[in-house]
């Protein structure tokens, strides 16, 4: 969960690590630290955010170094357990990302060997271990290294008696080479470097490079030399920056009118009427498919919710939408179901651990991600790319409704190899689904009604989002956003739940959102609302303006156009986004990194 960066090259490292840390702080920010070689291994590390330690890094003039940034898993937030971390004689350095399972064993024998620990850390072994088995080859004593641990890692090592290279490894954890003109660079994200170069090695589980400024050598599990696919990212430097917005989440939200069409880009088409995938994926949505397994964790597991709904309406198929945390231990494996993961990152390690049990079992494997080169697409059979652009706010937004729009499509698919869809359905699909970016601009041009009614929300103590049919999963996505942005407490409900339970906690200082959309259920979300209100509490609909009748019930009201639109949700999604970032903004909180999380949560 922690982001890591090495460079080696021509240009000052101090800067280039710096930079690239405050890129990545979003992995993790209550440490940091870099070590860079100037002749001798120099070091600094402390608590905090690479922003507020920076001045006090020391000027190092070296171009060969290694940064982090933590979040702290093992071990408190204390300098001395911040990374990077030394062998006992101070002249290699490492940095780690992931969890040594066996790190007591190998610091008892380490210590009995006569090392002094300085850190509660289990990544601290990894210096010591390297250190123990050093012979003048950095690399050589890095395989010996991570033959001796268990458990998941990105390491990234140098050392002072070979000042011109680094040495990089992983297991389950990301890892990926930046190739520049005479520099190299190592980071567990594209972000930390895409300022100096688009173009990338991705490595997989075992591998092992030794990176020079003009050099990349890659091994596999079993030492072989191998040749790594140079590979173009087609993100932009400024995807990965404000750009004059106050936070990421909200440039992320603004986002969307153009991630809807990037999504949607080169794989619909109304003259041909038609929806295209890659053939991997084409291959595997025309399989046999009796049911579906969607595993996903948190945001993205609520857009596999929505998949459901989207897919079962469309097709005979019957769709299980399961946390992957639980499917990887009691999920049902059938041969002839198809397994579909939802990770922005690729790296979720219950999303991934989901996968290999589900791809064990012999289903067949798709997975929906961010993350060109991610773990998730080298695990899965087939994969579908949602082109958003970094996504960089700990609070995921445009990456969710990229994700629900991708199920769509899927859905779609299905349903013309079911025979099930007439062209003349299809067509008028795919003209509404073009027509998504420009209901999302409406929203945002709504700023201000959508800010009166967060004034209203910023000192609620709990408010709750209900909703019926796919409103019930987007609930539970408004009350995600609200509570981890805002820190008050929020529940989602299926609206028809809430009297089985739920009622007994309304009062007169509660506040509801209620979605609203003028389907088979809307009679009964107005009923509900009703019965809301007939406790004392506030009830905020989200409704279509062409809805007259349901600002007769409520007592504040947001409004979206859509049209008859069969994606109402995403336009619906943003006022839920919306809502949470001003109320949020409103209450002063760090909106782009809450407190206690990290973008991606790479272990279990
Ligand atoms: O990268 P993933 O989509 O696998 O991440 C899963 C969750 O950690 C993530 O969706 C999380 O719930 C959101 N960042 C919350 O906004």
């Amino acid at each position: 969960m922690c982001g890591i960066i090495g460079y080696v090259g021509f240009r000052d490292a101090r800067t280039v690590l710096i930079e690239s840390l405050k890129r990545l702080d979003y992995r993790g920010y209550d440490s940091a630290g870099i070590a860079i070689i100037d002749k001798k291994l120099k070091i600094f590390k402390d608590k905090g955010e690479i922003v507020k330690i920076e001045k006090q890094i020391p000027q190092m003039k070296g171009t060969t170094g290694v940064g982090h940034t933590r979040w702290a898993t093992h071990g408190a937030v204390t300098k001395e357990n911040a990374h990077p971390h030394l062998s006992c004689d101070k002249k290699i350095a490492i940095v780690h990302n992931g969890i040594i399972e066996n790190f007591n064993i190998l610091k008892e024998e380490l210590i009995k060997k006569g090392h002094t620990f300085l850190s509660d850390t289990d990544s601290e072994v990894i210096a010591h271990l390297i250190d123990d088995i050093y012979k003048g080859n950095l690399e050589e004593a890095m395989i010996a290294a991570t033959k001796k641990i268990k458990g998941s890692y990105a390491i990234v090592a140098i050392s002072q008696d070979e000042p011109l290279k680094i040495v990089g490894v992983r297991k389950e954890s990301p890892l990926v080479i930046g190739v520049g003109d005479s520099e190299n660079f190592l980071a567990s994200d594209i972000t930390a470097f895409l300022k100096y170069t688009n173009r990338v090695m991705f490595l997989n589980d075992g591998e092992l490079c030794v990176i020079t400024a003009n050099t990349i050598r890659v091994y596999d599990k079993n030492q072989r030399p191998i040749t790594k696919k140079e590979e173009l990212i087609t993100w932009d430097i400024k995807d990965s920056e404000k750009s004059g917005f106050p936070h990421f989440m909200l440039k992320e939200i603004y986002d969307q009118p153009e991630t809807v069409h990037h999504v949607l880009r080169g794989r619909i088409s109304e003259i041909e009427e038609t929806i295209t995938f890659p053939e991997q994926v084409e291959k595997l949505l025309k399989n046999e498919i009796t049911s579906i397994h969607i595993v996903a964790c948190g945001t993205s597991f609520y857009a596999g919710l929505a998949g459901k709904y989207l897919i079962e309406q469309l097709t005979n198929i019957s769709v299980f939408t399961e946390l992957a945390s639980e499917y990887r231990y009691f999920g049902t494996r059938n041969e002839n179901s198809l397994v579909i993961a939802i990770t922005q990152s690729g790296e979720t390690a219950d999303t991934l651990a989901a996968l290999r049990e589900a791809q064990l079992s012999g289903c067949r494997t798709l997975v929906i991600t961010n993350v060109i080169g991610s773990t998730a697409t080298r695990i899965a059979d087939g994969y579908i790319l949602q082109q958003s652009g970094p996504e960089i706010g700990v609070a995921a937004t445009k990456t969710f409704t990229s994700q629900i729009i991708l199920l769509f499509l899927i859905a779609l698919k299905l349903s013309i190899i079911q025979k099930k869809l007439g062209s003349n359905e299809l067509y008028n699909y795919i003209v509404q689904l073009k027509a998504l970016p420009r209901y999302v601009r409406d929203i945002l041009q709504r700023s201000n009604d959508i800010i009166a009614i967060a004034k209203q929300l910023k000192d609620a103590t709990s408010v709750f989002f209900i909703g019926r049919g796919i409103n019930y999963p987007l609930s539970l996505e408004g009350a995600l956003k609200l509570k981890e942005i805002s820190y008050i407490h929020a529940e989602g409900f299926a609206a028809g739940e809430l009297k089985h339970g739920p009622f007994a906690l309304l009062t007169d200082e509660t506040s509801v959102v209620a979605i609203v959309t003028q389907d088979e259920t809307y009679e009964k979300i107005l009923a509900n609302i009703g019965e809301i209100k007939a406790r004392g509490s506030k009830v905020i609909a989200i409704a279509e303006d062409k809805d007259s009748e349901t600002e007769k019930h409520a007592d504040f009201m947001l409004r979206f156009s859509a049209g008859s639109h069969v994606l109402q949700c995403i336009p619906i999604t943003v006022v839920l986004q919306l809502l949470a970032y001003h109320v949020a903004h409103l209450r002063k909180c760090p909106i782009d990194k809450p407190r206690n999380l990290a973008k991606s949560v790479t272990v279990e």
